[in-house]
């Protein structure tokens, strides 16, 4: 990274201010990712739109650039891609190692080329994270798969892949939408069980038949692709993202305010909408915007991570900063990554009592969070934090927030709109600054 990334670094946040107004969420982070990827299994040009303006998508975007794809940001959220002159199928690129969804490449240049070797894939350090079921889609459609030089080698035996009934072992989003993009070019049937239901496995499968692919069946446990010989270009605008709306959900809710959060598929965020209920906020659906509003302490309730439909382990940290200031004992059991629970210790230094025990946490809501110099630990941990900062009493500063851009676009720009008292600081004497001005009108 470069050093003018560092620069401004930190959030400073003076909590206590109730949220109000409305907010727009962006596209899905996770869809884009695998989107991207797709992208360049056609030679025609694809015209992405509602593309999210983040970290790991312009990550995702160089690493393609860097292959020979051609792509053109058309305005900030309109990509036009197009992958006719991929000279290499080899991803040599040292930033995308960071990200997850990296894996991603290797399902599109197999799907089209017939071979692809990317570097093991990075992202947010929340457990271990294999990827033994994407290996195992690719070898059943016909590919032989190997790990060298921390790079996975992905090869068709003939130049062919060839459809296949493949039961998947856990319910993976990974590795559903990369065997999804594997068999769309694959000869003849493919079969895939106990996929991943997520709203981005839907939303890349609805990008893929756009552009000529034949999927059926995504967003329920089986999905049938019949192999077409080549895709073409499409026009294709992202779906809402799914955990931006839940994160403001969540800020809404825990600052005590009451936001309309506009752009969003209510749908997609039943389990939160249905949690918030739970622990006395007032949540209003409409076509495509929920508005979340809570006046009092919230209270105790039990929230289990599950594949969808289920809650989102990418929801579970912001659902803890609200649990620790709600009434009673809560519990959360984290059944999707063991290493979710890195913002514990930095709310307990705001105030919060939790205690965890294996998978599990188990909440003593506090009445109060003071404000406390913290760090992110990871994308959604942060954003966590952040909103424990809104909440907290005093100035709370928080350190890493690149992390947190790599999924949330302009998450600052956004909360201060809903007149939250945010910024971002470089230094010690921007903390101090912020510290005096907003203690001026607090
Ligand atoms: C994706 C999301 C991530 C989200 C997660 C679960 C992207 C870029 N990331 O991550 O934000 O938290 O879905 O909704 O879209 N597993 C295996 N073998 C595999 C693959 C996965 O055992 O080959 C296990 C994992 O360890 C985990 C579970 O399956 O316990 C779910 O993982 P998966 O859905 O694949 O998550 P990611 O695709 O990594």
């Amino acid at each position: 990274m470069r050093r003018s990334d560092f620069e401004k670094d930190h959030y400073a946040i003076r909590g206590g201010v109730p949220l109000k107004g409305e907010v727009a969420i962006g596209g899905a982070k996770n869809a884009a990712l695998g989107i991207i990827a797709a992208a360049i299994m056609t030679d025609e040009t694809v015209t992405i739109e509602n593309m999210p303006d983040v970290r790991d998508t312009n990550v995702m975007l160089d690493a393609m650039k860097a292959i020979g794809v051609i792509v053109d940001r058309v305005d900030r959220h309109t990509v036009k891609i197009n992958g006719s002159l991929v000279q290499n199928v080899n991803i040599e690129f040292e930033s995308i190692k960071k990200i997850r969804a990296s894996y991603y490449l290797i399902g599109a240049l197999l799907g089209k080329y017939k071979e692809a070797e990317v570097p093991l894939p990075g992202g947010c350090n929340i457990g271990s994270r294999p990827i033994d079921q994407h290996q195992k889609g690719f070898r059943a459609l016909g590919a032989s798969v190997r790990i060298e030089r921390g790079n996975i080698i992905a090869k068709a035996k003939d130049d062919r892949l060839y459809g296949a009934h493949i039961y998947l072992d856990v319910v993976t989003v990974g590795a559903t939408i990369n065997v999804m993009m594997a068999s769309c070019m694959a000869e003849g049937k493919t079969i895939i069980e106990n996929a991943a239901k997520e709203p981005h496995v839907v939303d890349v499968a609805n990008f893929l038949n756009s552009c000529g692919a034949n999927i059926k069946g995504a967003g329920t446990d089986v999905i049938r692709i019949r192999g077409v010989e080549k895709l073409h270009g499409t026009t294709y605008s992202i779906i809402p993202d799914q955990i931006e709306a839940g994160t403001f959900m969540c800020a809404a809710a825990v600052t005590q305010g009451d936001v309309l959060i506009k752009n969003v598929i209510p749908k997609h965020l039943e389990s939160i909408t249905a949690k918030l209920i739970e622990i006395g906020c007032t949540v209003e659906e409409f076509d495509d915007a929920v508005r979340v509003r809570n006046n009092g302490r919230t209270h105790r309730t039990q929230i289990k991570t599950l594949p969808y439909p289920g809650f989102p382990t990418d929801m579970q940290p912001q659902a803890g900063v609200i649990l620790s200031l709600s009434e009673g004992i809560s519990t959360i059991t984290e059944s999707i990554f063991e290493n979710r629970f890195k913002y514990v210790d930095e709310i307990t230094r705001m105030g919060a009592n939790i205690k965890v025990e294996g998978n599990t946490a188990i909440i003593d809501g506090v009445s109060k969070y003071t404000g406390a110099h913290i760090t992110a630990p990871d994308l959604r941990a942060g954003a966590a934090l952040v909103l424990a900062g809104l909440v907290a009493e005093g100035v709370t500063v928080i350190d890493d927030i690149h992390l947190i851009e790599r999924g949330y676009e302009d998450f600052d720009v956004k909360l201060r709109s809903l007149g939250a008292m945010i910024q971002k600081v470089d230094d010690s004497k921007a903390v101090q600054r912020f510290t005096l001005e907003t203690a001026a009108v607090s």
